[in-house]
């Protein structure tokens, strides 16, 4: 049971690292556009935090093309990176071609279990099904990593299931209630996951207490 930090502001990540309780991070084109920073320093800079597991998202149309920057990202960042590609046909002939080279894989953009299957043939070490997007279409997020993880428990296939585009604290417990194997979150997410009004009470009346019983 892993959770990743889904973000691209180094900044952030750096105060959440040190709660020791993230394994990795993930970032995507629309987080390294919000950061506003180019790529490789945000890479750079989350290398040198100490994060040992960061999916970096090739953008290219061909396979050939992914696979250039992929060595190039991993000539530059080495065995931290994990390349995130697409899953479409390119994308899984990229995949397959990597998993023979023993780099790690996210495939990303997943939306049924049909593709999720497919990604696990082509070798990924994740697939990435976006629970939140498909809540945004009405349709049970819950219920796509549920059949992915039965299908791989089943087959006994060792792709993790990586549950991305969470939107609220519930969805990480039933992701990894029904078999995710990885949650990645935004650090309003994991900071939400900490908090309970009860604990904020409970927490209060304890302090009032102590006081009472060793204050001044
Ligand atoms: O990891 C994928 C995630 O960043 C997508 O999230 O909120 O854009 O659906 P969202």
């Amino acid at each position: 049971m892993k959770l990743f930090l889904d973000t691209a502001d180094v900044e952030t990540v750096s105060q959440f690292w040190s709660t020791g309780l993230i394994d990795g991070l993930t970032t995507n084109p629309t987080l390294m556009m919000k950061a506003g920073k180019l790529p490789d320093k945000v890479y750079y800079d989350l290398k040198h935090l100490g994060i040992k597991d960061i999916s970096m998202e090739v953008v290219a149309d061909t396979s050939e093309g992914m696979l250039a920057e992929a060595s190039r990202l991993i000539s530059l960042f080495g065995s931290v990176v994990t390349i995130k590609v697409p899953c479409t046909p390119e994308g899984l002939k990229a995949c397959k071609e990597m998993a023979n080279q023993n780099i790690r894989v996210n495939v990303t953009l997943i939306f049924s279990a049909a593709q999720a299957i497919l990604a696990a043939k082509a070798g990924a070490t994740y697939v990435s099904p976006f629970v939140g997007r498909v809540y945004d279409q009405h349709w049970d997020g819950r219920h796509l990593i549920e059949e992915i993880a039965d299908v791989f428990a089943t087959h006994q296939i060792k792709t993790e299931v990586l549950a991305a585009s969470i939107r609220e604290p519930i969805q990480v417990t039933d992701a990894f209630r029904v078999g995710a194997d990885i949650c990645t979150i935004s650090v309003p997410i994991f900071y939400q996951l900490y908090k309970h009004v009860l604990t904020d009470k409970g927490l209060e009346k304890f302090d009032q207490d102590w006081q009472k019983l060793v204050g001044g």
